[in-house]
């Protein structure tokens, strides 16, 4: 049975006191959670003073990015081992602001990927088409090339133990959430991919959804069988929005959905 997975990327947002303030009041707010995970991703400046409030926490840490290289002369670049040394968990790798700001690529984003593997870190591979693409009809051909980049440098094992977000860009920050029903189509295709290489592995890989997740509408994700978890962005710089996204998660009985599961 997959953990729901619960993710607050909070970008380029925050300060020393509002992070401050958010974080223990997530603390709190978390303090009897056990069913399922969570994790926060504060800007990097900020994962030291995080990582304090978390000792102790049923919240882990994740990074927003990683660069390619462990150690060198890479002038402003984090590396995976430094984020290990920080007692981070997750690292978010491909996400479209990376993606679109930094030009990162398929091949770039795959190498992060492996030198995470590599550390010990558990990548968040974010995929995702964009408005151009979805009005195309192209969304499903886009989310499984960002795929096969992996499984064409690593191979399919790469994902065990791995985590695949699925963002469609359109939906991100957009107050436009893609509807659950489509989520659930594209997670089902990406399942089914990975299970034509190994079902052992597709069946345990936590896919999760992003793009504008709200308490209000976290439920209905939630519901679909394929959908393992959440990755919000603007809702989780709100305490009590990101604490209910958690509730939401921690009281969701997704135990029918596994089944039919091996
Ligand atoms: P959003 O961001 O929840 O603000 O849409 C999601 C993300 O970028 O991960």
């Amino acid at each position: 049975m997959r953990r729901l997975l619960v993710i607050g990327n909070w970008k380029l947002n925050g300060n020393k006191n509002t992070i401050t303030n958010l974080i223990v009041r997530l603390v709190m707010a978390c303090a009897s959670v056990s069913k399922c995970s969570v994790a926060v991703a504060p800007p990097v400046m900020y994962l030291d003073l995080v990582m304090r409030y978390l000792t102790n926490s049923n919240i882990l840490m994740c990074a927003q990015d990683v660069d390619i290289h462990i150690s060198g002369a890479f002038t402003g670049d984090v590396s995976a081992a430094m984020l290990q040394d920080l007692n981070t968990r997750y690292v978010l790798i491909g996400h479209s602001e990376r993606r679109i700001h930094h030009k990162e690529n398929d091949a770039y984003i795959a190498k992060k990927f492996f030198i995470l593997k590599k550390i010990g870190l558990i990548p968040i591979l974010c995929i995702g088409e964009n408005k151009r693409e979805y009005d195309a009809g192209h969304t499903q051909s886009v989310c499984l090339n960002q795929i096969k980049s992996v499984i064409k440098l690593l191979g399919v094992e790469a994902f065990k133990d791995s985590v695949i977000a699925y963002e469609p860009i359109w939906a991100i920050g957009s107050g436009m959430s893609a509807s659950p029903e489509s989520v659930q189509i594209v997670h089902k295709l990406i399942r089914n991919y990975i299970a034509n290489y190994n079902v052992s592995i597709a069946n345990k890989i936590v896919i999760q959804y992003g793009g504008s997740v709200t308490p209000e509408n976290v439920t209905q994700f939630l519901n679909q069988k394929d959908i393992d978890g959440v990755l919000v962005g603007s809702a989780s710089l709100n305490a009590d929005s990101f604490s209910m996204i958690v509730r939401a998660a921690e009281n969701h009985d997704k135990s029918h959905s596994y089944l039919n599961d091996k």
